[in-house]
């Protein structure tokens, strides 16, 4: 139990109890310790929490809504395959910094397979089916290459100030290539949704081109396929600051699974935070680590309202859905061996089932295949029936390999949109936010912090992204507490 830190605090306390209706018994503070609780324990709440206990802060509680750590980290059993809904890869490596992700892939010796694209143009089919010829296809690989480079250039070019980002949809316009025919737009689709969730009409030009992921850390991904999981880079981290059995399970009793939490009070001197089972926890502080979709959705009550600026912010910025559909079949009937892992389905319908990996490295003999679709279908294949997707994907691969094609056996459909601890997959920095508001959408707001993903300073979407949050947003908490600088450094508009 997180203890209260001073009388004021009870007093506090007190007086908002009887508004919510709970008479509290006094207790007294056994420390003077200022104690924290953390929403959520993903990547980043878990990697603050640690933070925090290493700056000997010890005296936190963490509440999580599942029954599980890891949040967007997830596998599950697919067909008696170890799969991840989420987070699959690891981003950015063979750069000049190291990933941190990626230390602890090696540390755990994660199996993890490069992933090569280099030979899209021998393995990109036609909407009737039959593959387009290598040459047409590298061709439009090529322009799609030249308009990057271009944008790229241009934006290194734009001044920061929010009125000179446009989309990447413009630099596009600017550049002179519009995507239009399937295959332009297949190939489209694989340069920028593929990695963004959403379409380039959407996304800031000058805060996605260069990437500091791929600047900083390398150009290279590795794909996870370990029965521990991916989230084990998570469980890696909690492990070193939470108490564990024998069989190395999490029992720490500063961890609470299964706890929603529907609530935060905050004033001067403290918070109280409510959950749905109507448990009250009260500390000094409190980091919220949930989705930027959670935070846009009035699953969490702050009381007081957050102040607008904060609000504006945070509803501005974008969660985006990406929807890893796997499936199994009784037999191959694709390319497997070097150069086959990944190919592309050119659609008049921009984004049908486009990005296809076959998955015969990482399960050999699995017979297994994994489709991605983002945006707008997603949120069409969430409200459908499984089945109706499965057909779907059925016709697609029939027009791709003819109709001799077995049906498949099983299907996976990721449903992170409709999940209201989630509400989408992650962030994406839409046309219109300056890097201003990005920072206010990370700033706290008195003794309520905010980390996860989505404020990462340079790494927003990605797992390391929430990693390296987490301890920034720990370090600001720590710097309030132990040195009283608790006011946020924004950086002045425009710089
Ligand atoms: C489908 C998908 C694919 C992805 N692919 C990649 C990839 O290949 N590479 C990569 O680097 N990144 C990828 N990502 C992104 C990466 O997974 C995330 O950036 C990262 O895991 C987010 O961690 P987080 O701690 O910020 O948030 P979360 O993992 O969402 O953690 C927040 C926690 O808060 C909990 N919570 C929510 N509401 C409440 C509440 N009211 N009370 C208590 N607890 C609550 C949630 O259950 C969750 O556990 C992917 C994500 C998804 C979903
Ligand atoms: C982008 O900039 C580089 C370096 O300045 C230059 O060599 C290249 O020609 C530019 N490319 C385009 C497409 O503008
Ligand atoms: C620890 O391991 C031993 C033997 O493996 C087992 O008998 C015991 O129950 C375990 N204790 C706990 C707390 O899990
Ligand atoms: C596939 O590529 C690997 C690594 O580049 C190589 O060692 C192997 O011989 C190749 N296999 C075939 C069948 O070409
Ligand atoms: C590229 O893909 C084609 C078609 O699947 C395949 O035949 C070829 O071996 C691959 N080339 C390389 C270099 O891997």
């Amino acid at each position: 139990m997180v203890n209260m830190i001073n009388r004021a605090v009870v007093a506090a306390f007190f007086i908002s109890n009887i508004v919510l209706g709970f008479v509290l018994t006094e207790t007294t503070a056994s420390d003077q310790t200022p104690s924290v609780i953390i929403v959520g324990a993903g990547m980043s709440g878990i990697s603050a929490a640690k933070t925090l206990s290493d700056a000997g802060i010890k005296d936190i509680l963490i509440l999580e809504a599942t029954d599980r750590i890891g949040g967007r980290i997830h596998k599950t059993n697919f067909a008696g395959l170890s799969v991840e809904m989420g987070a699959n890869w690891v981003e950015g490596v063979g750069g000049s910094e190291v990933n941190p992700i990626w230390t602890m892939a090696k540390n755990l010796k994660l199996k993890t397979y490069h992933s090569d694209y280099d030979n899209l143009s021998s393995n990109t089919y036609k909407q009737k089916g039959g593959l387009y010829k290598k040459s047409v296809a590298q061709a439009s690989l090529d322009r799609a290459d030249e308009a990057t480079t271009f944008s790229t250039n241009l934006s290194l070019s734009l001044s920061v100030h929010r009125d000179e980002d446009i989309s990447v949809l413009a630099a596009q316009r600017l550049s002179n290539h519009v995507p239009s025919t399937p295959i332009d737009m297949a190939v489209d689709y694989y340069g920028n949704d593929y990695e963004f969730a959403e379409p380039p009409r959407v996304t800031s030009l000058q805060n996605t081109r260069p990437l500091p992921t791929f600047t900083n850390y390398g150009e290279d991904v590795y794909f996870v396929a370990d029965p521990r999981g991916y989230e084990s880079v998570v469980h890696f981290v909690a492990k070193q600051f939470l108490t564990t059995n024998n069989a190395s399970l999490i029992t720490d009793p500063r961890l609470k699974l299964n706890k929603v939490v529907r609530e935060i009070r905050y004033s001067r001197s403290g918070v109280i935070v409510k959950t749905e089972d109507g448990s009250i926890y009260r500390a000094g502080y409190v980091m919220v680590s949930t989705s930027i979709g959670v935070l846009q959705t009035k699953l969490i009550n702050f009381q007081p309202d957050l102040p607008s600026w904060k609000i504006m912010a945070m509803y501005q910025f974008d969660m985006s859905i990406y929807t890893k559909i796997f499936l199994k079949f009784p037999y191959k009937f694709w390319p497997t061996g070097n150069g086959t892992e990944f190919f592309l389905y050119a659609h008049e319908r921009r984004g049908y089932y486009t990005i296809w990996q076959q998955l015969e490295m990482e399960y050999p003999g699995a017979n297994a295949l994994l489709v991605t679709v983002t945006d707008d279908e997603s949120r069409r294949i969430e409200q459908q029936p499984d089945s109706a997707t499965k057909a779907e994907i059925m016709k697609v691969l029939r027009d791709m390999f003819g109709n001799h094609i077995p049906e498949a056996t099983d299907i996976l459909v990721p449903k992170w949109w409709s999940n209201r601890f989630f509400k989408g997959t992650f962030s994406n920095w839409p046309i219109g936010v300056s890097r201003y508001e990005f920072d206010q959408i990370r700033a706290q707001v008195g003794r309520v912090y905010f980390t996860g993903e989505h404020t990462s300073e340079h790494y927003n979407g990605y797992v390391h992204g929430a990693y390296l949050a987490g301890i920034d947003s720990a370090n600001m908490m720590i710097n309030c507490i132990k040195k009283k600088m608790c006011k946020f450094q924004n950086l002045p508009k425009g710089t």
